[in-house]
């Protein structure tokens, strides 16, 4: 027999985890000073030969002094979250609080399906569910053994694009209540604005409507929907002899951080009685907001609702929180059972895998729990307001550089721009930009248009920051455009 490894090695396990602590903080600081680049984008062949991959799986082998190494050129290759030159991707840099309850979670391992695989996590879960709800303004959840009554309900799971997936079942499920059984009708159509998130069509696919079944909402030039106008479709997917099974908006969109507006969207779904889900990902956590709040104004008429707190919340990736108005639509959407598992309610307990589509999923819950009591809530919404605000001057500090355009006012930590007006070039900049290693930014399209898209995620990002990033812009588009 060979000796126990790992955890079963106290001295191993406190060592090593002591090692790879003290070289992550020091890390992190110097990416926070930025002393180091911004990204360690390469090309993916030299990625796996300095990181010896093929060896280390093949021969096995590694020990304490060998992971050292390995860690530092594993961070190298990796994008520096801390850094304040990453303004790329809408990924949280994460916070301490939910960093330790990545580690805990990964010593634990207690699997969230049935309450007795983690009864603290399972708890943890229905509370952080509870003040979700609360903060949208929907009644709460009774625990196990509390009087019943009529009740909003949610689960968490991992990611949004499961969340939008699982939202959508619940809209099936209300229209065509044995689509479980007998499949999905082939009349159901899906209303959402063409810049919705990519997972929202993915999810009507893998529901089996067909991509066809979406009908795009109309919508001004910067993909925001007009309410005005939104029976015109109705009206449309009737004439297909069609059945709206549920229509979708953002708070905000993916590629410019705007805001549908949710109130006369969810009073329009309410008076049409089609189920309304507020695609609130990346904006939600501006409910905890006191200046950002206004822009999910609304949000409480939706029959779903999706959080990542993994955007906003400075949660590490990552944790999504599916709510729906009514809880009773989680027994509609999910009609299983499964006699190897106990998930019958008895009063004591509470199982979360009866309305997610995971079984075993992490232990989310504490992420989100110790990043609450350790911060406060208050904390986490000046957090967004601060962010939400240097959005706003940032995107004045670029329209004021000659050369430089800003096509809306930011209303979230999203904001677009272009530099001269060629499409080529945009995204031209931005992968100079990203294999300089110094920059760590997005381009998107808006219309026919390409334009460079910053994420303000970290709080470390300063108008000194914006500034560097301008001349860098204009160095490289001159370069680019000088004869080779
Ligand atoms: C509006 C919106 N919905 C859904 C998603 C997908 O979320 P996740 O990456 O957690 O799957 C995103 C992610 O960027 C988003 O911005």
């Amino acid at each position: 027999m060979s000796e126990p490894i790992a955890l079963t090695d106290p001295e191993v396990f406190e060592q090593t985890t002591h090692d790879a602590v003290t070289a992550l903080f020091a890390h992190v600081e110097r990416a926070r000073r930025g002393e180091i680049p911004a990204t360690g984008f390469a090309p993916i062949q030299e990625v796996r030969r300095a990181l010896q991959v093929d060896d280390w799986i093949d021969k096995g082998g590694m020990d304490r002094t060998a992971f050292q190494a390995f860690l530092q050129a594993y961070l190298a290759y990796s994008v520096q979250m801390h850094h304040p030159r990453f303004i790329g991707h809408q990924v949280s840099v994460p916070d301490f609080p939910g960093t330790l309850a990545a580690v805990i979670n990964g010593v634990l391992n207690n699997p969230m399906a049935i309450y007795e695989m983690g009864p603290a996590p399972a708890t943890l879960e229905l509370s952080v569910i509870n003040w979700m709800l609360r903060q949208v303004g929907w009644p709460e959840q009774p625990f196990p053994g509390e009087p019943e009554r009529d009740h909003a309900g949610g689960v968490l799971t991992h990611g949004g694009s499961l969340g939008n997936l699982t939202c959508l079942l619940a809209a099936r499920a209300r229209i065509a209540p044995n689509a479980w059984q007998t499949g999905t009708p082939s009349d159901l159509a899906v209303l959402a604005p063409a810049v919705s998130h990519y997972s929202c069509a993915r999810a009507v696919s893998i529901l089996g409507l067909g991509a066809q079944a979406i009908y795009g909402l109309p919508t001004d030039a910067l993909g925001v929907v007009i309410p005005d106008r939104i029976d015109d479709v109705l009206a449309q997917v009737e004439a297909d002899g069609r059945r709206p099974m549920a229509l979708i908006a953002n708070a905000c969109a993916t590629a410019t951080g705007l805001h549908d507006p949710l109130r006369r969207i969810g009073q329009l779904c309410r008076a049409r009685g089609i189920w309304f889900h507020a695609d609130a990902c990346h904006g939600a956590t501006a409910l905890l907001a006191p200046q950002s709040r206004r822009w999910l104004d609304g949000i409480e008429l939706a029959n779903s609702i999706v959080w990542d707190t993994h955007k906003m919340m400075q949660v590490p990736v990552l944790c999504a929180a599916v709510l729906l108005r009514d809880a009773a639509d989680f027994a509609r959407a999910f009609r299983q059972d499964a006699s190897y598992l106990a998930w019958d309610d008895d009063g004591e307990s509470y199982s979360p895998m009866k309305r997610a589509v995971e079984c075993t999923k992490a232990s989310l819950s504490l992420k989100v729990f110790l990043t609450l009591a350790w911060r406060g809530q208050d904390a986490l919404g000046d957090f967004v307001d601060d962010r939400y605000a240097a959005a706003r001057r940032f995107a004045a500090l670029i329209a004021a550089r000659p050369g430089f355009s800003v096509p809306y006012t930011p209303e979230s930590n999203i904001l677009c721009f272009r530099y001269r007006d060629d499409d080529a070039l945009q995204p031209a900049i931005r992968e100079r930009l990203l294999k300089s290693k110094r920059f760590h930014i997005t381009s998107t399209m808006l219309g026919e248009r390409h334009y460079l898209r910053l994420t303000v995620m970290n709080g470390a990002t300063t108008e000194a920051t914006i500034e560097d990033l301008l001349d860098a812009i204009e160095q490289v588009a001159e370069d680019l455009s000088a004869p080779s």
